[in-house]
């Protein structure tokens, strides 16, 4: 069984993600990990993030050993991935990669901006997970405070409003629910809540194919 999530930035689809791997014994990936990870190679060679070639050639080299780095968190490396994830041929060679996390068995559960429409567009669940920008700035705001970085909620808005912005507009594997998603509104509900809300959809789809 494969599970997409997708949604905006910060809108707790990772959260969801996690929970609903651990729910069902699946492997989990955060597929925002992958482009962070390019970008910040980028970063700290200096480069310019428009830097196709250089972008590509990080692509091929990344190592999912690294993905656990808190570094990858940042607002400035997640601004920095949406410069890089709009690079066509980026998108490309990670294609693949994020295909064969899917596939492997039991199941997966990715969670991403283009997982239902492109990377798993036969995903046996599909689930847009939105919620309000300011919520998203709030929650985004904490994690960083928690995290001991420096966070200002206005300048935290502005920049998941930006990013939103080209994530939703960019002309390769733009943000949007695929046809066949439910939509999670994730605006009022904790993360328990957040989380009943999914299993009921995933368990909804189980039972309308007759599976256990
Ligand atoms: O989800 P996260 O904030 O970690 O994603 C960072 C950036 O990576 C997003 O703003 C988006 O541009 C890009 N991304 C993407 N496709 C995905 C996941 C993330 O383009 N499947």
């Amino acid at each position: 069984m494969i599970i997409a999530i997708d949604g905006p930035a910060a809108s707790g689809k990772g959260t969801l993600g996690k929970r609903l791997a651990r729910h069902y014994g699946y492997r989990h990936l955060d597929t925002g990990v992958i482009y962070r990870a390019v970008a910040k190679s980028l970063m700290d060679a200096g480069a310019d993030l428009n830097d196709e070639m250089l972008a590509v050639s990080a692509a091929l080299e990344l190592d999912p050993e690294k993905f656990g780095n808190p570094a990858l968190k940042t607002q400035a490396v997640g601004a920095a991935a949406s410069v890089v994830s709009a690079i066509p041929q980026v998108r490309q060679v990670l294609l693949s990669f994020q295909r064969r996390f899917a596939e492997d068995p039991p199941g997966a559960v990715l969670d991403g901006r283009d997982i239902g429409t492109v990377i798993c567009p036969n995903a046996d669940v599909k689930i847009f997970v939105v919620a309000d920008a300011r919520v998203r700035a709030r929650r985004r705001t904490l994690e960083a405070k928690a995290r001991g970085e420096e966070a200002d909620e206005a300048a935290v808005l502005e920049d998941i409003l930006r990013r939103d912005e080209r994530d939703q507009n960019r002309a390769i594997a733009p943000l949007k629910p695929a046809a066949d998603a439910f939509l999670l509104d994730n605006s009022n509900l904790d993360i328990e809540g957040g989380v009943r809300a999914a299993i009921a959809i995933v368990e909804a789809v189980r039972a309308s194919r007759g599976s256990s």
